[in-house]
């Protein structure tokens, strides 16, 4: 059942209030101070608020206004005895669901958290069905960084212009990318993704272009590419960094004439698709060194969108941090969790090497392998084992074993070390480390997604 804090310096509202709650099933929490209902809200899951508009300590506004900064989403339904219109705009303008007047009726009271409770719990489903339709484009963060990309993606989304997004591993670019299709007229279109590292160097020709039955040895019936499968939408082509000399070429044409070939077949097909294209390598560099076409990389980096890493925007942490938190939960089918405001804080101090998706896993294991309902610091750190730094504790050498540590997470471990070794001896380079380790490279690429090591 939902549960909901009050927040009201009137002892007999409380009173009141709670009785009547509790007699529609609903759990409770009282607070007859604001200082006492923060305090609540981060020690323990609430699903609703009702919020006093004047308190002794504090103004039930700025209550409110810190609630949205902490716990974004939560819906708070403002109450007032001597309300003008003018502060229940303002409340609706910070995020307050509903203004309700004293004296007040547990009947309207009821109705109202009943609609905003529905509310809440179709704006979720609607989330999680974008979810599974790959349409979540839901970005979160209100840090400066944050705002500034934001605004980025609305002024070029609606453009026919081509964008290069740059930034470490996990710092949202696929997700950037989407949101400028979103915001696009091409949204009624696909959006296809190819991962440029992630094919075989023989094949990416067909997977780009697609093929005729019988052009190579497996190729046992024709396929569509896949500039043909975003016809009319967005083609984010990723890790761009990655695509062989020999394709850039190819490439560029399509992107000068908006036509190409089958592999095998002299048909010419006309394509209209907006290309994306992102990379956490950077691309002047490879031009230096002859690995990228100069003119493919003015052809793609028409505009472009640099996506900050996490640990240079670390106010979005707490937020991002709940944002999944609930979401592992949801997903995993576990009670509702919290995040005590000390975990917060441990959170809050780590670098994130691996961005916000290391951000993400990190909460997903919070949600399954914690107990209680609130988690703290200690949580933390026992599970994540955060500031084990990725560099200080390969470069020793040494021995992986360690008591009680499950041997699969050694392994793991182990393996990290051993490919972050070949790497800093290769210089990054990708396809030599790929040799030294006898792996093909879009092996080594995926093992190192796995576990969490940014390429470059
Ligand atoms: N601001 C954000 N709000 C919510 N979720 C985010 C945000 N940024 C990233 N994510 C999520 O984090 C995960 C990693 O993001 P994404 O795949 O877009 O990163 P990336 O930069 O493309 O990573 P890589 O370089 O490894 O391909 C995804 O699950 C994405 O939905
Ligand atoms: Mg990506």
């Amino acid at each position: 059942m939902s549960t909901i804090l009050i927040i009201d310096d009137e002892q007999n509202i409380l009173v009141t209030l709670s009785r009547a709650l509790s007699l529609e099933g609903y759990d409770t929490e009282v607070a007859g101070s604001a200082r006492i209902g923060l305090e609540k809200l981060s020690s323990n899951y609430v699903d609703l608020v009702l919020l006093d508009v004047k308190l002794p300590d504090m103004d039930g506004l700025s209550v409110l206004e810190k609630i949205m900064a902490s716990k974004p989403g939560l819906p708070v339904i403002m109450m007032s005895g001597h309300a003008t219109v003018e502060i229940a705009v303002r409340a609706v303008t910070i995020g307050a669901m509903d203004f309700l007047e004293k004296p007040l009726s547990s009947e309207k009271v009821l109705v109202s958290i009943a609609n905003t409770l529905k509310l809440r719990k179709l704006v979720a489903e609607n989330q999680d069905l974008r979810e599974l339709a790959g349409l979540n484009t839901t970005m979160v963060g209100s840090s400066k960084a944050m705002e500034k990309l934001r605004e980025e993606i609305r002024l070029v989304a609606p453009s026919q212009g081509r964008v290069l997004i740059t930034g470490e591993n996990g710092t949202g670019k696929e997700l950037v990318a989407r949101a400028i299709h979103e915001g696009s007229d091409r949204r009624q279109g696909p959006f296809v993704k190819l991962n440029c590292a992630a094919v075989p160097r023989d094949l990416i020709e067909s997977e780009l272009f697609g093929h005729e039955k019988g052009s190579f040895t497996g190729a046992n019936q024709m396929r569509r590419g896949k500039f043909e499968s975003a016809h009319g939408g967005t083609l984010l082509l990723d890790e761009i960094g990655d695509m062989p000399m020999a394709m850039q070429a190819k490439l560029l044409r399509v992107l000068q004439e908006g036509e190409l070939e089958r592999v095998g077949s002299s048909d010419t097909i006309k394509v209209d698709v907006r290309v994306l294209a992102a990379t956490n390598q950077d691309l002047p560099a490879f031009i230096e060194k002859g690995l990228f076409r100069q003119d493919l990389y003015y052809r793609l980096n028409v505009i472009p969108i640099q996506v900050p890493a996490l640990r240079q925007r670390k106010t979005d942490i707490p937020e991002l941090a709940e944002y999944f938190l609930h979401r592992a939960c949801k997903e995993n089918n576990r009670h509702a969790k919290t995040l005590a405001q000390d975990a917060i804080d441990a959170l809050t101090k780590h670098d994130f090497p691996g961005n916000v998706r290391e951000l993400k896993n990190s909460m997903e294991r919070l949600a399954i392998l914690t107990q209680e309902d609130v988690i703290h610091s200690e949580d933390v750190h026992r599970i994540l084992n955060l500031g084990q730094g990725t560099n200080a504790s390969t470069r020793k050498g040494e021995s992986f074993y360690e008591p009680n540590k499950p041997l699969k997470e050694m392994m793991a471990q182990a393996e990290r070390s051993l490919i972050l070794r070949a790497l800093a001896d290769c210089d990054w380079h990708m396809t030599n480390a790929a040799k030294h380790l006898g792996l093909e490279r879009s092996h080594l690429y995926k093992k190192m997604k796995a576990l969490g090591i940014k390429a470059g």
